[in-house]
């Protein structure tokens, strides 16, 4: 496989002695490992003195399945958390001093570290959290892991988590998803869409959903953005994510009080930290941003859930034992807002 990544990265690299600039870029390496709506990492930095801004970049913006903006600033949300949790993990001191929706851009701002000791297996769950698309197999959390979950939405304003661990709930969502996904891929322009950020096995570009990571060998990886552009792939497409659900132990179900940006990018913090507790306790997870995105799909989730909150991400989980390989990613230094080369 030629596809460039940038783990693993090496933690006694982290330039203790050196500018604040140098030890901000440290810590985005970490934010660049962050999960992104079809691995388009919409996100940009600019990096002054103690500042980071961290801004929607719209030159890969997924007009068709992310109308609204949502996923991107749910994306933006797991890029802001893991920068945070890595900062904190070297000893830094970072916090969010502006959320300036109106214009797409968070400011946080970092303070240096002396680097005494290094939380390494925070690090190391960044580095291993991936989106994991195959069956699962049944897992039951134990009660302290539940509530680790639960408290994770702890300081992100209008965020709650619901843990969906009934058959209900995963017939539930299996269902909707099927309607959804089936409804989403009889449009030929989000097909189109969605099949452009599909990439070969051989691919060098470093945004996209790489074949492998879909499950496809070399072959499937160069058929496969053919298919979703050209074929009639709803009603394949749609049983197969059916039985993947149906094959899962739960479902986490991330949900607003409301529905714009800074819930959104809330939203996106606590996907992410579940994704990471999740790999922490050995599961694996997956998302599906179809019933979220499809008009009114969410409403029936929100109905079982008993809650008022605004459905934002659905992620299933449970165990495999597929190892995945990691999805291609920009470079720290192809993200500043000033970067000519961006794929
Ligand atoms: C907001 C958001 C929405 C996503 N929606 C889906 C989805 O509907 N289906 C899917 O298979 N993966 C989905 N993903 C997973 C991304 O495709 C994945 O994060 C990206 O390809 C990078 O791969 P990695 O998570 O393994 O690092 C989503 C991720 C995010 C953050």
């Amino acid at each position: 496989m030629k596809a460039t990544y940038i783990s693993p990265i090496q933690i006694k690299k982290f330039p203790s002695g050196n500018s604040l600039k140098d030890q901000i870029m440290f810590c985005c390496q970490y934010g660049a490992l962050a999960p992104s709506v079809h691995n388009l990492q919409p996100w940009s930095i600019d990096i002054a003195k103690n500042r980071l801004t961290v801004s929607v970049y719209k030159g890969h913006h997924a007009d068709d399945s992310d109308a609204t903006g949502r996923q991107t600033w749910i994306s933006i949300g797991c890029f802001v958390e893991n920068i945070m949790q890595a900062a904190e993990a070297c000893g830094m001191k970072a916090k969010i001093i502006r959320a300036d929706y109106a214009n797409d851009a968070i400011v946080l701002e970092l303070s240096a570290s002396k680097l005494k000791a290094v939380e390494q297996a925070k690090l190391d769950f960044m580095e291993a959290r991936v989106t994991n698309r195959n069956p699962f197999e049944d897992v039951t959390l134990s009660t302290k892991q539940r509530k680790q979950l639960i408290d994770a939405a702890q300081g992100l304003d209008g965020a709650k988590l619901f843990i969906g661990s009934s058959k209900k709930s995963v017939e539930l969502v299996a269902e909707l998803t099927k309607r959804a996904i089936g409804l989403a891929l009889s449009m030929p322009r989000f097909k189109k869409e969605l099949g452009r950020t599909f990439r070969s096995n051989l691919s060098t570009r470093k945004t996209g959903i790489p074949g492998h990571a879909l499950g496809h060998g070399l072959i499937g990886s160069f058929i496969e953005p053919l298919r979703f552009q050209y074929m009639n792939i709803a009603p394949k497409e749609s049983a197969k994510e059916y039985r993947q659900i149906k094959a899962s132990a739960g479902i986490m179900f991330i949900t607003s009080r409301g529905d714009i940006a800074k819930y959104w990018f809330n939203a996106g913090r606590l996907y992410e930290r579940v994704a990471l507790l999740l790999t922490s306790f050995g599961i694996s997870q997956a998302t599906i941003a179809a019933t979220v995105e499809a008009p009114d799909f969410h409403q029936e989730i929100e109905k079982h859930l008993a809650t008022t909150n605004r459905l934002q991400a659905v992620m299933r989980y449970g165990k495999s034992t597929k190892k995945i390989a990691p999805s291609p990613r920009l470079s720290v230094d192809q993200l500043f807002t000033s970067s000519a080369s961006r794929d």
